[in-house]
């Protein structure tokens, strides 16, 4: 599948505008383009505890799932500025979870896969038994 980083990185700057970080006054929008053609976005969702707050990555999954499902085959953060951020570790692990075969990001040192920024991830295959 051919992908529009352009529109993709556009789709996460918008995304800044659901963004509620009056604690980190660090807003972050997130974009995905699902295996079936649908783009999706997310923004950080932060709380008075401010352990509980979302990243964006967290509302991005749930709006893949809110949208029909599915895996995902690119993915885009930004920050307030619309310079690319990487995700946090927690968030690369939410999204290894649902990621399509060979899913690219697009990070700040390039394009790069889901298994270059999450090497010998843990995932639902690890949870089969074996011998
Ligand atoms: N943040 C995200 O939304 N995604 C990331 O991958 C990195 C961090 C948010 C969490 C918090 O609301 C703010 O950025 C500052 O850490």
């Amino acid at each position: 599948m051919d992908i529009n980083w352009a529109e993709l990185k556009a789709a996460a700057i918008k995304a800044l505008d659901s963004s509620y970080a009056p604690y980190s006054g660090f807003p972050v929008g997130a974009a995905a383009l699902t295996e079936d053609g649908r783009l999706i976005t997310g923004a950080n969702i932060e709380n008075a505890s401010y352990g509980l707050g979302l990243c964006a990555e967290c509302s991005l999954v749930s709006e893949l799932f809110r949208t029909g499902g599915g895996k995902l085959v690119a993915f885009a953060c930004v920050d307030k500025h619309g310079n690319e951020l990487m995700p946090c570790g927690r968030c690369r692990q939410l999204l290894y979870e649902h990621h399509a075969p060979g899913m690219l990001l697009n990070t700040v040192s390039g394009i790069k896969t889901i298994y270059e920024v999450l090497p010998d991830a843990f995932g639902p295959e690890d949870l089969l038994e074996r011998k």
